[in-house]
């Protein structure tokens, strides 16, 4: 009998114990995981001459391809520098609609992490050779990173 109580008491301790701890640690998480989260709108840069002259600065989308059409048409085929917000990767194609020949693609596609490039002449192509990419964009699709 005693020694049935006492385990019962020991079990109540760690279940209170526990009821205490688990939520203080899962609030610290939610709470790290929330400032880790940013929900402001992230914006990227195109600009139509390298050293980012002459920028336009396009909220960035993710998971959506967009073609340099509507108020971007100016922009197709102008593109010399590309700023992309920490966080995100972007992939750019020389064709409208995101559209890549050949697989690997034939370099009419490159892929940037987030980052400042002031000058395409010369980019890492998804095809693994290095590629001139300046005046080039007609669409991109953006992604972002996980954590
Ligand atoms: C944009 O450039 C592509 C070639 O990269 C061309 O096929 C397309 O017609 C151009 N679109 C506009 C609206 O200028």
């Amino acid at each position: 009998m005693f020694n049935k109580i006492t385990s019962w008491i020991t079990a109540a301790f760690i279940v209170a114990g526990a009821a205490l701890a688990a939520p203080a640690s899962d609030t610290q998480a939610i709470q790290e995981r929330a400032a880790e989260a940013d929900f402001t709108i992230q914006n990227m840069a195109l600009c139509l001459d390298a050293n980012f002259i002459n920028c336009i600065t396009v909220p960035l989308v993710t998971g959506a391809c967009v073609s340099m059409v509507g108020g971007l048409t100016g922009w197709n085929d102008s593109i010399s520098s590309i700023h992309i917000p920490l966080g995100f990767a972007c992939t750019f194609y020389d064709n409208l609609a995101c559209l890549s020949s050949g697989t690997p693609d034939n370099g009419d596609s490159v892929t940037l992490q987030g980052g400042i490039y002031p000058s395409l002449v010369s980019i890492p192509g998804d095809n693994g050779v290095n590629v001139d990419f300046d005046n080039r964009v007609s669409s991109f699709l953006c992604s972002p990173a996980t954590y």
